[in-house]
């Protein structure tokens, strides 16, 4: 793209700033800065125009689970079919990695934080050590994909290389790098992070499939046979990947599409809830729904939209072929964004500045025809470390990890 032709795109969304340094680059800085103003989607600040709309939702119904009772009924049932299907090397897991962590506040990605107390247990190795656990039981390496971003993708493979991938074997870790999508202030002018840098950010956890597809590993998926990706996100410590009883049921159930849940500590927690929308299966956010859903109980006193995602997917393979190219949803997300002030010195705010845009994998469900929704136990499997201290917390995943016998 030339000068001209990026200025006349910019002119079109009121972005020319972005060029105010041009005259002060080297011919490179130049091309770099004409490579990122061609590639950038200027159609996404459609989305923050007329203030920030949430993408309106079809009709809702609840959506039951698979109860934790039900499971341990037909738990040798559904461990054996799945263990089978990992054994003839069908599964395979994707770990999302991509994100920054922002709520924690490292410099550097969250896998590398430091979940033990007495000795060194980082959040990667301990994700490794769960899923070492099928390795060592079903006697087969299971192809682990690790979603990067261009902003962490050096870090965190140095850092896997660094510690011999945890005792993992190396040819069956495959990582890639998520696309990018641009920042912008409230008022939609998008923030530069140097003179010849746009500022952007991970585009969420929605586009893993489709990077995957661009990264070339969808023939690697074919050359492995992996029929099944089990996706996760990075800061679960307690989750069980590739777990042959997921595994099973899912199939068993004939489902193309699976989800771990767990039932609401309380109606108002902050969780994505499963349920049907206009008869597919979908997630509703908790801010989505209205009192009357949240509080609703059914005849045994158990309420209605009662199970919450614990980002823990497992999807067939055909399937999200085909659903690669549809439409997903982008949703507009503030956050703190480092940006580079008028004297072009680079600020790191205290508090949200603006808008990320980002897809995101819970959009996938409602893509699938069906999706079986499988309780697991909050105390055993779900461990999110999304702030310091409090809720959610590496102090609360420290004392689930000790409740559960993981020496930190
Ligand atoms: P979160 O929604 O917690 O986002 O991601 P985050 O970026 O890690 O953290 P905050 O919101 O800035 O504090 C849930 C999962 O999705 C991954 C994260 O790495 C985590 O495993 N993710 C998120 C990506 O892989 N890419 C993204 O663009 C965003």
């Amino acid at each position: 793209m030339t000068y001209e032709e990026a200025k006349e795109k910019l002119a079109r969304a009121g972005q020319e700033h972005l060029l105010r340094y041009y005259s002060e680059l080297d011919d490179a800085g130049r091309e770099r800065l004409l490579a990122q103003i061609e590639t950038l989607d200027l159609s996404l600040l459609d989305l923050i125009r007329d203030g920030v709309k949430e993408v309106p939702k079809g009709s809702l119904a609840p959506l039951g689970a698979l109860t934790l009772e039900e499971i341990e009924e037909k738990k040798e049932y559904y461990e054996k079919k799945g263990a089978d299907a990992i054994r003839s090397g069908k599964v395979g897991a994707v770990l999302l990695a991509g994100g920054q962590g922002t709520r924690l506040g490292l410099d550097k990605p969250k896998g590398m934080l430091n979940v033990g107390v007495t000795r060194e247990l980082f959040l990667f190795e301990q994700l490794v050590n769960n899923l070492m656990q099928v390795v060592d039981r079903t006697g087969q390496w299971v192809p682990l994909f690790v979603m990067t971003s261009e902003k962490n993708y050096d870090d965190t493979t140095a850092f896997f290389k660094e510690h011999d991938y945890f005792g993992y074997k190396q040819e069956y870790i495959f990582f890639f790098v998520q696309k990018m999508a641009p920042s912008v202030s409230y008022d939609g002018r998008i923030y530069m992070e140097g003179k010849d840098k746009l500022s952007a950010s991970p585009n969420g956890n929605g586009g893993w499939f489709s990077s995957m597809i661009d990264a070339g590993l969808l023939d690697k998926i074919h050359e492995l046979g992996v029929e099944w990706l089990n996706v996760f996100a990075v800061d679960n410590v307690l989750q069980k990947i590739a777990d042959p009883v997921f595994v099973g049921a899912t199939m068993d159930a004939g489902c193309v599409c699976g989800a771990k849940v767990v039932a609401k500590a309380d109606p108002n927690e902050r969780v994505g809830v499963l349920c049907l929308e206009d008869g597919r299966p979908s997630i509703v956010e908790y801010y989505e729904m209205t009192d009357e859903m949240i509080h609703s109980r059914d005849e045994n006193g158990k309420l209605l939209y009662n199970y919450g995602v614990i980002l823990n997917y497992l999807f067939e393979v055909k399937t999200l072929v085909k659903i690669a190219d549809e439409y997903m949803p982008v949703h507009v997300v503030e956050k703190k964004i480092p940006y580079m002030d008028e004297n072009a010195s680079l600020v790191s705010p205290g508090e949200p500045n603006g808008y990320k845009f980002e897809t995101l994998v819970l959009d996938m469900i409602h893509l699938t025809d069906n999706c079986l929704s499988f309780e697991v136990d909050r105390e055993k499997e779900f461990a999110p470390i999304k702030n310091r201290t409090g809720v959610d917390s590496l102090e609360s995943a420290r004392e689930l990890m000790k409740k559960n016998g993981i020496a930190i």
